[in-house]
């Protein structure tokens, strides 16, 4: 997971992510065996966040880069994992000195809110027929979430606009086209809901909004964050907690396309 590729004013509580949000490396386990490493393949985890899916890939055997646009992550990230190499750059600008077998991205892409120059930037990066796995949130991803963040903003005359939206969650067929664009040939796609439990967060969808949410908090007038966010979950609760267990209401693009060889 990575953040700030492009527009975003979203900045990381590092400490709250890796005490609460071990979810996102957990639901990577599956896309880990989409991309079914093999040994010595040379492997790189774009947007690797803090490196536990970078870390369970170079223990397959693999030699892997991680990749992530915050610093802070990226510190965290060599401190856990000494002998895994990680570099902090953003998705548009990566490079790296030898071309890979594959790159993997698990959660990060839709932080990159410009596709054309990051997939260009994972074409650069692979060898003809390499290729890419990933997933990310997809078309409607946090619909309810944002719409009661929206909301609850409204009701204090802050007008939609005033929100950077920080995300991209494309479409299957806009996504599809972009890879095709950019030298691709997708051989395997899924688009589907994840509902997705919250059961690390002590303060429920508040960490999650505090967590994620800064862009729509920034627009909050100042010293009615903490108001927004109980207004915004209010209007959440009898969709995405109605046992009492907060769900996400997420949505996934998962894929594998190949770089056209030749
Ligand atoms: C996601 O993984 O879908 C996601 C995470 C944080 C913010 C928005 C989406």
């Amino acid at each position: 997971m990575t953040k700030n590729d492009a527009a975003s004013n979203q900045g990381w509580d590092v400490a709250l992510y890796d005490q609460s949000f071990g979810f996102i490396a957990e639901f990577g386990a599956g896309l880990v065996e989409l991309l079914a490493p093999s040994p010595g393949e040379r492997i790189v985890d774009l947007g690797c966040g803090i490196g536990q899916l970078t870390a369970q890939i170079a223990e397959m055997g693999c030699d892997v880069i991680g990749i992530d646009a915050d610093q802070e992550m990226i510190a965290l990230a060599r401190q856990k994992h000494p002998d895994i190499r990680f570099i902090c750059a953003t998705g548009e600008d990566f490079t790296i000195d030898t071309p890979a077998d594959a790159v993997f991205s698990n959660a990060a892409l839709h932080w990159m809110k410009r596709p054309e120059p990051v997939i260009a930037s994972v074409a650069r990066a692979l060898r003809p027929g390499g290729r890419f796995v990933a997933e990310m949130g997809a078309h409607r991803n946090v619909m309810t979430i944002t719409e009661a963040l929206y909301q609850a903003l409204a009701e204090q005359s802050v007008a939609r606009e005033a929100v950077e939206f920080p995300w991209y969650f494309p479409r299957t067929g806009a996504y599809v086209s972009l890879l095709e664009a950019g030298g691709f040939d997708v051989t395997h796609l899924h688009y589907f809901a994840r509902p997705t439990p919250l059961d690390n967060c002590p303060n429920g969808l508040s960490d999650w909004i505090r967590m994620f949410g800064q862009n729509f908090l920034a627009a909050a007038p100042p010293g009615n964050e903490a108001q927004i966010m109980a207004r915004a979950e209010e209007l959440c609760r009898a969709r995405l907690c109605p046992d009492g267990r907060w769900l996400t209401d997420y949505t996934r693009l998962r894929f594998r396309a190949d770089r056209f060889d030749g």
